[in-house]
């Protein structure tokens, strides 16, 4: 059995209770604004989970192009969402922030797990049938090996906490799969299995236009999300306009029951006052959707406004925001660079 040297703790080092911290690692693609559904079902999350664990964040430049980027909306986008993360309070300096497609070890460790999972196991992710659709033929071979790029992506840390939102858990289960198969076929325990945390009232927040769908930051229409970016009557307008039904809110978290759109809006309500559905409900209970929209919005724009403030002060000094990624950078290599090499070696590659 292989144990993880103590010299992979990043300087973050013990918990509270004198254990070592747990290791989390999370990412997200630079592939457009984030969204209200980036921030409660990832972000915010991570932000809470700085003080007693060692983190890792990591820009998924490498995920984002999966999917065509224009390089010159990539490397704005890039930097946009790095300054978006320190704004939301992202801690460079206490934890690690850095860029996917500057450490070599994702892609190194991404090829042996091409090579570990299997196809039928692939053949099973939903996201990928989703964003492929009637397109199967036509789409990147990269966007089929996602979940393999991305279960490296933890594994390559040795972590074992992975914060998300719920659409991210079938990825989690495969990277649980490639880690026992890779344990299991080079007779070690090398990898150690990783705990989805999936968490609060908004770990899936839907589309305002419509309830079936979540909330993302390359869907085509701009109405169906709020960006962290949006100004206050922008919001505002955004859920005024949100679908909703012609009922007034139930009383109790049951009434949400196949009311999806209405469960949606109680749901980043609840998330952003530290509160639950029926929470919510208690307030807002019996009375129709135009005095919880006001009320709604004003909590968005209550929320959101400094974050959006804080994100243009850093994007207003590149070079500060690029050398707080360089070194993220280097702090993230130093971490992936060995454990990376070490499954070299067992895989039986020779060291040159
Ligand atoms: P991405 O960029 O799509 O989303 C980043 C994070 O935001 C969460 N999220 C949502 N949560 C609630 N409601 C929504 N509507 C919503 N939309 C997005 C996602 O679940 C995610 O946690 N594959 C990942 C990025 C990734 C990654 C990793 C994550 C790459 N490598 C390793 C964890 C560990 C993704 O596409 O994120």
């Amino acid at each position: 059995m292989l144990f993880l040297p103590a010299a992979h703790l990043t300087a973050a080092g013990l918990a509270a209770n004198n254990r070592p911290m747990q290791r989390i690692f999370s990412g997200i693609q630079p592939s457009g604004i984030p969204t209200l559904g980036n921030y409660l079902g990832a972000i915010r999350n991570w932000v809470a989970l700085q003080d007693d664990h060692d983190c890792i964040w990591c820009v998924v430049d490498l995920h984002a192009i999966t999917q065509f980027q224009e390089p010159a909306l990539l490397a704005t986008a890039t930097r946009e969402m790095a300054a978006t993360l320190i704004a939301c309070g992202i801690d460079p300096v206490r934890h690690v922030l850095f860029l996917q497609s500057r450490v070599r070890a994702h892609t190194q460790l991404a090829w042996i797990f091409n090579c570990v999972a299997r196809l039928g196991w692939l053949n099973r992710m939903t996201q990928f049938k989703d964003k492929a659709g009637e397109n199967t033929e036509n789409v990147s071979a990269g966007l089929y090996v996602y979940p393999n790029l991305m279960a490296a992506d933890i594994h390559a840390y040795h972590a074992t906490r992975v914060p998300v939102g719920d659409d991210q858990k079938q990825h989690l289960e495969l990277a649980n799969d490639i880690a026992q198969k890779f344990n299991h076929d080079f007779g070690v325990e090398f990898f150690p299995r990783i705990e989805p945390l999936i968490l609060g009232p908004a770990a899936r927040v839907m589309s305002l236009r419509d309830g079936s769908r979540k909330m993302s930051k390359s869907d085509a229409s701009d109405q169906s999300r709020i960006n962290l970016n949006d100004d206050a009557d922008t919001i505002s307008l955004k859920i005024r306009r949100a679908k909703t039904d012609p009922q007034p809110l139930p009383s109790e978290a049951e009434g949400l029951v196949g009311r999806p759109e209405a469960r949606n809006l109680v749901g980043i309500y609840a998330a952003l006052s530290d509160t639950d559905h029926a929470g919510v409900l208690r307030q807002f209970g019996g009375q129709g959707f135009g005095a919880f929209k006001q009320a709604l919005a004003d909590l968005v724009v209550a929320k959101l406004a400094p974050i959006a403030a804080e994100t243009t002060r850093l994007l207003a000094d590149p070079a500060s925001l690029d050398a707080i990624l360089h070194r993220g950078t280097e702090r993230a290599a130093a971490i992936a660079d060995p454990i990376v090499a070490e499954a070299e070696r067992l895989v039986g590659f020779l060291s040159p």
